[in-house]
């Protein structure tokens, strides 16, 4: 993924919060030299992976299968160093753009249709060698619990929330226009929980192709100096 890309992506998730009027913190609007200026008074924001992930998942393919997530709180897994047991996503989900198939061992999350378009999302349980189960899948849609079949494809209005439970598959796309999505869950953690179907890699190979203007969440380095 070129840099270029990365920083346009930021730019449009950038307007389109402020469309949704969901506006964001401060440091996600920092630039490289805005960074170079704030000290160890913001560790929290590089410990536990706060800010921009843009993403492929390696495909090379990011308008079929991407993603924009902003990680405005979190905790750090196994530590209780910033006392957060929570974490709360802001995730720009472009018309016919998947996240794939993929499950968290630990995390359990509710993902919230915050406005925008209808997000539509694919369920299944994992089986005990973590493929796709036959079998049905308990859902939790805003408090109202029913089963569903295996490879369900929910729609999610704006307003809508689903809960999903560790072990359970879940993939989604916005359906009829580009989505602003919410994910309120415990403690998230992209180095050991997630497990996706068949997807290359997490976090894409950049190309520098031009002058990095936002820094990614696995960017900053130490006592954020650059
Ligand atoms: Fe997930």
């Amino acid at each position: 993924m070129k840099r270029s890309f990365i920083n346009q992506m930021i730019t449009e998730a950038l307007a389109f919060s402020e469309k949704m009027k969901f506006p964001l913190p401060p440091f996600f609007h920092w630039t490289v030299e805005d960074w170079r200026n704030v000290g160890s008074e913001y560790a929290e924001i590089r410990d536990c992976m706060l800010g921009w992930d843009v993403t492929d998942f390696g495909t090379g393919d990011f308008y079929h299968t991407g993603l924009v997530a902003a990680t405005i709180r979190n905790g750090v897994a196994g530590q209780d160093a910033y006392r957060k047991p929570y974490c709360e996503k802001a995730l720009f989900v472009k018309e016919g753009q998947v996240t794939p198939m993929h499950f968290h061992a630990v995390k359990m999350e509710d993902i919230i249709n915050r406005g925008g378009a209808d997000l539509v999302i694919e369920l299944y349980l994992a089986d005990d060698r973590d493929q796709l189960s036959a079998n049905p899948v308990p859902v939790n849609v805003d408090g109202r619990r029913f089963s569903a079949d295996a490879g369900t494809l929910l729609r999610l209005k704006p307003g809508e929330s689903i809960t999903l439970y560790p072990r359970q598959y879940h993939a989604f796309w916005a359906a009829n226009g580009d989505a602003l999505i919410g994910e309120v869950s415990t403690v998230n953690d992209d180095t050991a929980d997630n497990h996706f179907f068949e997807v290359p890699q997490r976090f894409p190979e950049i190309t520098e192709d031009e002058v990095k203007k936002y820094l990614l969440c696995n960017e900053y380095g130490r006592n954020l100096t650059i």
